[in-house]
């Protein structure tokens, strides 16, 4: 079993990474693989919405990791995408990145990297903004039949840099938790996959929109 896990931050050493680094510690205990993978300081495209990856199954931008992000996550079995707080809300880079990764994968077979698996977002910020930016975040798993996994808190800490991470106890209590439901889940899954419970088929026939 496999977490993959994105760090949305360009400072790839920061909080986030400390944040995730907490719950890496926690899988590698629940003998489940763990890869960060960091989203980093390049730029990063925004979804130009032209549609393509519809033909393609994949984005046509192929120059700053979103592709390759979603080939790693056809076999992962969980997700957490770690982001600082910025002016209340995701970093722009993890946004960019998340629109494109996860548009480029609802078409024809829907969905198939990020579907029917656990999903937690973590937000980390100096002071303020953290529910806000959690909201945005839990709308990618939402949509994409994805299980949003809870803690003991919203799953949020603070950090203005991440030597102050470790300060927070009960962001980090939050953080430990979260892995270990995180983990529990995966194996229900994996232990109802081995028994023969199948994830359900989604009917898919309907798309109306509001104005026809
Ligand atoms: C552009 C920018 C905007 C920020 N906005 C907020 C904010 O709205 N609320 C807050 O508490 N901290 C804010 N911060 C602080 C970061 O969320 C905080 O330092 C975080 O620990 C950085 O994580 P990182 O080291 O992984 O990048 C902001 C930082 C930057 C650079």
């Amino acid at each position: 079993m496999k977490v993959l896990m994105l760090n949305g931050s360009s400072n790839t050493n920061g909080s986030t990474r400390a944040g995730l680094d907490i719950m890496a510690e926690v899988f590698d205990t629940e003998k489940i693989e763990c890869e960060i993978v960091c989203v980093g300081a390049k730029p990063v495209r925004d979804c130009i919405g032209c549609g393509k990856c519809s033909e393609k199954g994949m984005c046509i931008f192929s120059d700053d990791g979103v592709n390759e992000f979603v080939g790693k996550a056809t076999d992962a079995d969980g997700f957490v995408f770690g982001t600082p707080v910025y002016y209340a809300h995701p970093s722009g880079r993890i946004l960019s990145f998340l629109d494109r990764a996860f548009f480029s994968n609802m078409w024809g077979t829907g969905a198939a990297a990020f579907r029917h698996k656990p999903a937690a977002a973590i937000v980390v910020a100096r002071r303020a903004g953290t529910s806000a930016t959690y909201d945005v975040m839990n709308k990618y798993f939402g949509i994409s039949q994805m299980l949003n996994v809870g803690s003991t808190y919203w799953n949020e800490f603070h950090a203005l840099s991440r030597e102050d991470v470790p300060k927070d106890a009960e962001g980090t209590q939050t953080l430990r938790n979260l892995a270990r439901n995180m983990a529990w889940l995966m194996k229900c899954i994996k232990a109802g996959r081995d028994a023969g419970v199948t994830p359900p088929a989604a009917e898919a026939d309907s798309m109306t929109n509001f104005v026809r």
